[in-house]
């Protein structure tokens, strides 16, 4: 070994070192908010992208992680897919959407975007430490973070690694079956000690455009029933609009959709989110 050959350093203290780093970055951004169901496929992602987009709208300062490794869903809804964030001095930085939204998800660092991620536990969490170490998101009001179904390792890595989360947005939509896998997912955060700050009901009725009468498409009621079972708030119902799956898929959000009920009906889920968590400020009373 050479004289003054610098020390290697031992893998212990590199996590250290980079939860330090975590540490340092999460405390310029005041409320940090996954988005969460046990559920997959009920719009985690579709809420995640509006109501980030929507907070933009009010005048926050506003970044989405997607954390969901496997269906990365966000740069697709905001047709950011072929962006490349850039890497400076300072770190990764996140790539800018609609109002100014940033952004970063797998999906941008990959070359090859059809292909599917196949990694295992540890290695996400060491991902997501990563990236959570390196993006320079800069000071923010808001972080959302767009996880995947159930409550695998990619809540739990968030949960540990950001301790300072605000809480939780849980989304389900009105049938029993969403029910049933939501309750996993409350009980979930209640475990690990996070807060919910509230349910979210998506798909929750279609409203005939032409004769304005209501159908209740895929069952009634879980977000009440969860709300009363678990003693939490419902912080609104979002109707299936055949409009929201189209936006996301041309990747224009439809909370900017003006005359639109599915994009007031979000901008009222904002208001009431701003409302209980700036309220609480920063004791996570959520
Ligand atoms: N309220 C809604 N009305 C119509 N389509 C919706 C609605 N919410 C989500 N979608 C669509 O349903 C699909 C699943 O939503 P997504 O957000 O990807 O779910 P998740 O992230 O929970 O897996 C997407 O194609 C999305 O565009
Ligand atoms: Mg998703």
């Amino acid at each position: 070994m050479k004289e003054n050959a610098p020390a290697k350093k031992g893998l212990r203290e590199t996590i250290a070192e980079m939860n330090a780093m975590i540490a340092d970055k999460m405390s310029k951004i005041r409320f940090k908010i996954p988005v969460m169901s046990g559920k997959g496929g009920v719009g985690k992602s579709f809420i995640t992208v509006n109501v980030a987009v929507g907070l933009a709208s009010k005048g926050k300062r506003v970044a989405i992680f997607d954390a969901d490794f496997h269906g990365p869903s966000v740069a697709k809804m905001l047709n950011l897919v072929d962006e490349i964030p850039a890497i400076s001095s300072k770190g990764i930085i996140p790539v800018e959407g609609p109002m100014g939204v940033k952004v970063i998800s797998l999906d941008m660092l990959l070359e090859e975007k059809d292909a599917p991620t196949i990694w295992r536990g540890p290695l996400k969490t060491n991902v997501i430490r990563q990236l959570l170490a390196e993006v320079e998101w800069g000071e923010l009001d808001y972080l959302l973070i767009d996880l995947p179904p159930g409550t695998g390792d990619e809540p739990l890595s968030i949960a540990q690694l950001i301790p300072s989360l605000t809480g939780i947005i849980m989304v389900t939509i009105p049938s029993g079956v969403s029910e049933h896998v939501v309750k996993k997912a409350i009980v979930f955060a209640e475990k690990l000690k996070v807060p919910i700050i509230g349910i979210v009901e998506n798909m929750s009725y279609f409203k005939c455009p032409n004769c304005g009468e209501v159908y209740y498409l895929l069952g009634k009621g879980a977000g009440e029933r969860l709300t009363k079972k678990y003693g939490l708030r419902l912080l609104g119902k979002i109707p299936l609009d055949p409009y929201a799956s189209l936006s996301c898929d041309e990747g224009t959000p439809i909370v900017l959709k003006e005359n639109c009920d599915t994009s007031r009906i979000i901008l009222e889920v904002v208001d009431k989110l701003i409302n209980v968590v700036e309220q609480a400020g920063s004791d996570r009373r959520v």
